[in-house]
């Protein structure tokens, strides 16, 4: 167990949403901003400087005494910074003598280093829930973890919402009549499952093979897609490379050249956009854990997750039950 000194001082007890502080990261202003207009809830002033030297340096501008503090930012590029911004946020608030420390990550960076492919490997997302709880964290809420199972990297309450529900609602009105929602690897089916059982629809599964960090390819397509129109769903588009392959075989496979594609979180690194760019897809559409920068005239379809999260953290403020949120 990692020791969190500061804690035993600090006596648990029922929070309310007045006692309740938020912060944003720099990496979720935006989010932030929207997150509390549905709270009700105003953001607390807060700072981050970069010395000279580049070393980074927060301020919280109140106090946080006794308060419930959630501090939102997600681990996006530039990761390591976005991360030791939040580290920072975390051990000011404990040192401050917050009550409760909770991060509401909505992209929780490093997922996808959950275990070792080789010898002499880390395991990053197990070091970064060992950093978060080393620094004071006591709660973390995160959205369409890339593996559910790196919750069990950390000894703390985990919330690990879905955006299926809010992508379903923007999606349902705009699909083709008799779209297969598609998975676009084994580890997405479970996913895939849940889109296709909410818009009515029937699951194909790709088999995906990954080279490199970058190169992946599609060995097969599992599921009938032939003349029919295709949603391919999933957690993530970093580079476009596994959604740009899966749009080729479905093609091949005979699918007709009526794509959607809807991704939780839209990391769209350099060359992703290109990557997507292709005449059968209709329309891409990611949630707002990422924020697009505001001169991208591509921009893809944007559902805002501030009305999940804002209910998640009135009711965590509340201490009361978030499960009708995994609904
Ligand atoms: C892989 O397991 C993930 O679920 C995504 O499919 C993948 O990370 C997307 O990355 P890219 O856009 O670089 O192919």
């Amino acid at each position: 167990m990692v020791e969190r000194p500061g804690k035993n001082y600090i006596s648990e007890r029922a929070m309310h949403t007045q006692d309740l502080s938020l912060f944003s990261g720099t990496a979720s202003h935006e989010l932030t901003a929207a997150l509390a207009r549905n709270l009700g809830h105003r953001v607390s002033p807060s700072g981050v400087e970069r010395f000279p030297d580049g070393e980074l340096s927060v301020h919280l501008d109140e106090a946080v005494r006794g308060r419930h503090v959630f501090i939102v930012q997600s681990l996006c590029p530039p990761v390591t910074e976005n991360l030791f911004e939040l580290l920072l946020f975390v051990d000011a608030c404990r040192r401050a003598a917050a009550a409760r420390i909770t991060a509401v990550v909505p992209y929780l960076g490093y997922a996808r280093a959950d275990k070792r492919h080789g010898l002499r490997e880390p395991i990053t997302a197990s070091l970064v829930a060992t950093l978060l709880q080393a620094a004071g964290l006591d709660h973390l809420v995160t959205v369409d973890l890339h593996a559910a199972q790196i919750e069990g990297f950390y000894h703390l309450p985990v919330d690990n919402l879905s955006a299926v529900s809010l992508m379903c609602d923007e999606l349902k009105h705009r699909l083709s009549p008799g779209t297969v929602v598609v998975s676009p690897d084994a580890g997405r089916v479970a996913t895939a499952g849940d889109y296709a059982r909410r818009l009515d629809a029937t699951v194909a599964v790709l088999q995906k093979q990954r080279q490199t960090g970058a190169e992946t390819k599609v060995l097969k397509v599992i599921g009938d897609v032939r003349d029919r129109p295709c949603l391919i769903i999933d957690d993530m588009i970093t580079t476009g490379g596994t959604i740009a392959h899966a749009v080729t075989a479905l093609l091949d496979a005979g699918a007709r050249p009526d794509i959607m594609v809807a991704a939780t979180h839209g990391v769209l690194v350099a060359g992703a956009r290109e990557r997507l760019r292709h005449p059968a897809v209709r329309e891409v559409v990611v949630t707002d854990t990422i924020a697009r920068p505001p001169s991208d005239s591509s921009q893809p379809t944007v559902v805002s997750l501030a009305p999940l999260l804002a209910r998640a953290i009135r009711h965590l403020a509340n201490a009361e039950s978030i499960s009708d949120l995994f609904r």
